[in-house]
C-alpha cells in the first residue's frame, strides 16, 4: 500500500469511529427525559466554578450577589452553594483533559452551575491543545441550548439568541483528521433530535413571551447537508406555532442586517447552529456595550450552566489588572440563573439594579484599569442599588 493510501485508510477508520459515536449520541438524546422540576427538589445545589484568568475574580463577585439574594433559601437549607476549584488551565493541562475527572464529578453533583471563563488553548500556545472546557462541559452535561439575550431599549433592540450548543462545527471540533500532510478535514454534525429540541425551546419561548417572530440563520445554500437539515427541521417545528412568524436568513446577510438600524429592529428571536451562534452573539453584544456586558445560559434537561460570553482575559492578569475586571457579564448570567431556578422576582431586581448601575446612574464605572472602580466595588454598588430598590418598594 502506498503512504497516501495508508493515510486514507487511517482517516477512514477515525471517521468511522466518529460516525458511530455521533449515531450513539443522537440515539441517547431520544432517551433523555423531560426537564428537571426544580420545585420538586428538597435542595438545589448551585456550583460555583471560577475557571481561570479573570474568571475567579468575576465569579466570586457574582456568587456574592447570588448568596446575598438567596440568603433566605440558603438559611432554610433549600439552596446550597458549592465551590468547585480545579478548572484552571494549569490543572487541565497537567491531566491533559478539558475537564479533570474529579471536577466533572463535582459538576455532576450540582443542579445549576455558575461558571467563570476558562482559557481555551489553540495550536501554538504554551498549553497542550486540549478541547475547550466550555465546549466539553456543554457536551458532558448535554447543555444543548445556549440562550443569549441582547437588549438596547433606546435603539429598539430586543433579541434572544437560541444557539444550538452541542452539535454543528463544535460536535467533533477537536477531533478533525489530518489525513496527510496536505489534507485536513473537520466535520459538521446535525441530528434530527438535536435540531428539534433547540427549535422547540426557541418557539416555546417565543410563544410564552409573546415574541412576534423567529429567524432561522444558516448557510443552507452552501452547507447544504447539515445546515439544510437544521433549517428544514426548524421550519417544521415552526409550522406548529402558526401565531409566530418565521423567516430564514443566511448568516452573511444576517450579520450585515444587524448593523442596519432600520432592519435590525425587526429581529426578535433567533435560532442558529453552533458556530454561527457563537459569531453572531459576539456581534450582537457589541451594541449593548461589548461582550463584557453579556451573559449566557447553557440549558439542558438535567443541568444548566451560566457564564459570561467572553474569555478569561489572561492579559489582564499578566498586567496585574485582575481586580479591575468587569463582573457585569457574570452578573447578567446570574440574572438568568435566578430566573431559571424560578426566582423571577429576584432576577428582575438584579436586572433592574444592573441597568441602573451600568447604563443609567453610572456612579461607578469599570474601565479595566485603575482609573475605574474595582470588581468588588462594583459588586458592592450593585448590592446597595438592590437594597435601595427593595426598600423603595417596601416603603
Ligand atoms: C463562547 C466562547 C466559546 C465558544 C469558546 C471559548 C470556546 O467563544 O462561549 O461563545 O466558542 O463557544
Ligand atoms: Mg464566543
Amino acid at each position: 500500500m502506498t503512504n497516501t493510501e495508508q493515510s486514507i485508510q487511517n482517516a477512514i477508520q477515525k471517521f468511522e469511529a466518529l460516525i458511530r459515536a455521533q449515531q450513539a449520541r443522537a440515539e441517547s438524546i431520544r432517551q433523555t427525559g423531560d426537564f428537571v422540576d426544580y420545585d420538586s427538589l428538597d435542595q438545589l445545589v448551585i456550583g460555583v466554578c471560577g475557571g481561570d484568568g479573570i474568571g475567579p475574580i468575576i465569579t466570586k463577585e457574582s456568587a456574592r450577589v447570588l448568596e446575598y439574594l438567596l440568603a433566605g433559601q440558603a438559611a432554610e437549607g433549600k439552596v446550597v452553594f458549592r465551590v468547585i476549584d480545579g478548572l484552571t488551565i494549569e490543572n487541565r493541562a497537567a491531566v491533559g483533559k478539558a475537564i479533570p475527572d474529579n471536577v466533572l464529578e463535582e459538576l455532576k453533583a450540582c443542579h445549576v452551575i455558575l461558571k467563570g471563563p476558562t482559557t481555551t488553548p489553540q495550536a501554538g500556545d504554551p498549553w497542550p491543545n486540549i478541547e475547550s472546557a466550555n465546549v466539553a462541559m456543554r457536551k458532558a452535561l448535554d447543555l444543548f441550548a445556549n440562550l443569549r439575550p441582547v437588549k438596547v431599549e433606546k435603539d429598539g433592540i430586543d433579541w434572544t439568541f437560541f444557539r444550538e450548543n452541542t452539535e454543528g462545527a463544535y460536535a467533533v471540533g477537536s477531533q478533525g483528521v489530518h489525513v496527510s500532510e496536505d489534507l485536513a478535514l473537520d466535520f459538521c454534525v446535525t441530528t434530527t433530535e438535536g435540531s428539534e429540541r433547540i427549535a422547540r425551546l426557541a418557539y416555546e419561548y417565543a410563544r410564552r413571551c409573546g415574541k412576534p417572530k423567529v429567524s432561522i440563520i444558516t448557510k443552507a445554500n452552501v452547507v447544504k447537508t447539515t445546515d439544510g437539515k437544521f433549517l428544514d427541521i426548524c421550519k417544521r417545528v415552526g409550522s406548529e406555532y402558526p401565531e409566530i412568524a418565521t423567516d430564514e436568513w443566511y448568516i452573511d446577510i444576517a450579520t450585515a442586517k444587524l448593523i442596519d438600524e432600520k432592519r435590525r429592529r425587526g429581529f426578535s428571536v433567533f435560532i442558529l447552529p453552533n458556530l454561527y451562534g457563537d459569531i453572531l452573539t459576539d456581534e450582537a453584544a457589541e451594541f449593548q456595550g461589548g461582550v463584557g456586558t453579556a451573559g449566557s445560559a447553557n440549558i439542558g434537561k438535567r443541568y444548566a450552566m451560566f457564564e459570561a460570553i467572553h474569555g478569561s482575559a489572561p492579559r489582564m492578569i499578566r498586567e496585574g489588572r485582575g481586580q479591575y475586571a468587569d463582573p457585569c457579564s457574570m452578573l447578567r448570567a446570574s440574572v438568568m440563573l435566578l430566573s431559571h431556578i424560578g426566582q423571577r422576582e429576584k432576577a428582575a431586581l438584579l436586572e433592574r439594579a444592573l441597568d441602573i448601575c451600568m447604563f443609567e446612574e453610572k456612579k461607578l464605572v469599570i474601565t479595566g484599569r485603575n482609573d475605574g472602580c474595582t470588581c468588588a466595588e462594583f459588586g458592592d454598588y450593585v448590592m446597595e442599588t438592590m437594597e435601595r430598590l427593595a426598600s423603595k418598594k417596601a416603603g
